[in-house]
């Protein structure tokens, strides 16, 4: 049973995070980013420690955290040698200032550093308010996606800092097309992937709408092996507001006209009220009006660390990896 009242002492603060180093030290993960604390999951309801590197970030959801500030300050340096430490103030009384969070820095240095997952490297930028340049919780799904990708043409829309793109290049894919709206994130992008030497080719980072881009190429008959959809719930773009919950069965459908006779769609969101079972009749229905078979569904979620997923709104992510063929493709 998953306990959702907060520790009674400090005493109970401090076993517990230990139990939460303990759970996931035989992880082996590949990787020196991961989450070390994810909230009720470690029956620490409300609060989240990341850890990237030697850098470390603490999200209170919870008031409550906020007046534990020393203590998890003190148990993170005593276990860890600590660059930078960051808390962010996550909870419903904090107020925004000019939309960002507030956050009070505990171990100061550059918020800046560099992380390694899967033998590849990222920018991360803990001092950044809202993200840090790496969702952690997909690792093992960048994994997998590129793991499909060795030479292939790979379309990666909501691309953010390209991490997606930089696995499939590592692992041999033959083109690669990072979308995003945002340039800012696509420069990230670009410093990723000169951070690891990958290759770029013409198209790699479009600053575009994803599903503009995505009507574009099925029209020009630009079709790709591997489309991966991973959205925001919602953003605004040019005045126009994308919901996932609105635009995602339609995307999905634009996504699979925009496949190969033989493809692969990844689709993922993090929005709670879309479970797997949602995704996947969105899937069928994407794929019938395609005249396309679904023949493998693979069922994904949040990696290994963020232990109690789902159990929480802040902890979730439905994504399905979808193999499609196609009947029959319009030849220009
Ligand atoms: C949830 S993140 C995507 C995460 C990314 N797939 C990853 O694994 O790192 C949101 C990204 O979507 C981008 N975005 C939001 N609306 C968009 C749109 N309509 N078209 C393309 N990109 C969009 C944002 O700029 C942001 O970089």
């Amino acid at each position: 049973m998953m306990k959702s009242t907060f520790p009674k002492n400090n005493e109970e603060v401090h076993a517990l995070l230990k139990a939460s180093l303990a759970f996931r030290k035989n992880f082996k993960l590949p990787t020196n980013a991961m989450r070390l604390v994810n909230g009720i999951g470690d029956q620490l309801p409300g609060l989240i420690i990341d850890r990237y590197d030697q850098h470390f970030v603490i999200y209170a959801l919870e008031e409550f955290w906020l007046a534990h500030k020393a203590l998890l300050k003190e148990f993170l340096t005593q276990h860890f040698e600590v660059k930078f430490l960051v808390i962010k103030n996550r909870s419903a009384s904090s107020s925004p200032v000019m939309g960002k969070e507030s956050m009070d820095v505990l171990v100061s240095g550059p918020s800046q550093t560099i992380v390694e997952e899967n033998g590849l490297k990222f920018h991360v930028d803990l001092g950044d308010h809202l993200n840090q340049g790496l969702f952690l919780d997909m690792r093992k799904n960048r994994k997998l996606v590129a793991s499909l990708s060795s030479g292939k043409e790979v379309l990666n829309c909501f691309a953010y800092t390209c991490s997606f793109g930089a696995h499939c290049r590592l692992a041999g894919a033959l083109r690669v097309v990072n979308v995003d709206i945002s340039s800012k994130f696509l420069k990230s992008g670009e410093e990723n992937y000169k951070l690891n030497h990958l290759k770029t080719g013409r198209s790699e980072f479009m600053r575009e709408h994803a599903i503009r881009y995505i009507e574009r190429a099925a029209k020009r008959n630009n079709l790709f092996d591997v489309i991966i959809l991973d959205p925001p719930s919602f953003s605004r773009f040019e005045g126009k507001v994308f919901s996932v919950k609105k635009e995602m069965p339609n995307m999905m459908a634009k996504a699979i006209a925009a496949l190969k006779p033989e493809g692969v769609l990844f689709v993922a969101t993090n929005l709670s009220s879309i479970n797997r079972a949602q995704l996947e009749s969105w899937a069928w229905a994407a794929a019938k009006a395609n005249n396309a078979l679904i023949t493998e569904i693979d069922k994904l979620g949040q990696d290994v660390d963020f232990r109690g997923s789902g159990l929480v709104k802040e902890s979730f992510l439905s994504a399905l990896l979808l193999k499609i063929k196609r009947h029959s493709v319009s030849k220009k």
